[in-house]
C-alpha cells in the first residue's frame, strides 16, 4: 500500500471511530471494531488498482471475504457507493465508513463538498459517470444530514471534534 493511502486510511478510521462512538447510544447495533477495521482496510487493493485497472472497492471487499471476514468485506465493497441509500433509521456500519471516506482528502478532514469536487475532477470523465456522480453527490448530502441529525456538532465542526480540538463532551450532549 502506498504511504499516502495508509495515511488516508488511518484518518478515515479516526473519523469512523468518532462517528461510531457518538452515535452508538442511539444506534446500539453499530459495531465499532468492525467499522474501524473496515475503514482501515477500505483501500487495501487501491495501490494495485492503479496498474491493474480493477475496481478496488469490489476487489478489496472480495479479498477480505476470501480471508474469512465477510462483514468487513461487505463494508469495503460499499465504501464508494452504497447498495442502498435510506433516510430512515438506523444508521448502519457501511454508512459510517462510506461517509467518513467522503470527508477525508488524502489525510485531511475536509468538507463533503470539497471531497466530492476532488472526486469529480479526478475520476468523472464520461457523460455516463457524470450522471452517476450527480446521483452519488445528492445521496452523500442526504447521508450527511441523516448522520448529523443526532449529533450536537455540525459537519463543519467534525474536523476539530475528531482531532479533539473541541470539548469531546460536545458529541454526547444530544444522545
Ligand atoms: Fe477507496
Amino acid at each position: 500500500m502506498m504511504d499516502h493511502i495508509v495515511d488516508h486510511s488511518v484518518m478515515v478510521s479516526r473519523v469512523s471511530l468518532f462517528l461510531c462512538r457518538s452515535l452508538k447510544k442511539r444506534y446500539p447495533d453499530l459495531n465499532t471494531e468492525l467499522v474501524t477495521s473496515a475503514a482501515l482496510l477500505h483501500d487495501i487493493t487501491k495501490t494495485r488498482s492503479f496498474t491493474t485497472g480493477e475496481i478496488h472497492s469490489d476487489t478489496g471487499g472480495q479479498m477480505l471475504s476470501n480471508l474469512g471476514y465477510p462483514e468487513v468485506g461487505e463494508i469495503i465493497r460499499q465504501h464508494v457507493v452504497l447498495d442502498e441509500y435510506s433516510d430512515q433509521p438506523p444508521v448502519t456500519n457501511q454508512e459510517i465508513v462510506n461517509y467518513s471516506d467522503k470527508r477525508v482528502l488524502h489525510d485531511r478532514i475536509v468538507s463533503l463538498n470539497r471531497r466530492l469536487m476532488y472526486i469529480e475532477r479526478k475520476y468523472v470523465k464520461s457523460e455516463k459517470l457524470k450522471q452517476r456522480f450527480k446521483q452519488m453527490r445528492q445521496e452523500s448530502i442526504d447521508l450527511e444530514s441523516k448522520l448529523f441529525r443526532f449529533l450536537s456538532i455540525t459537519p463543519s465542526q467534525l474536523s476539530d471534534a475528531v482531532l479533539e480540538r473541541v470539548n469531546p463532551d460536545m458529541s454526547k450532549s444530544k444522545i
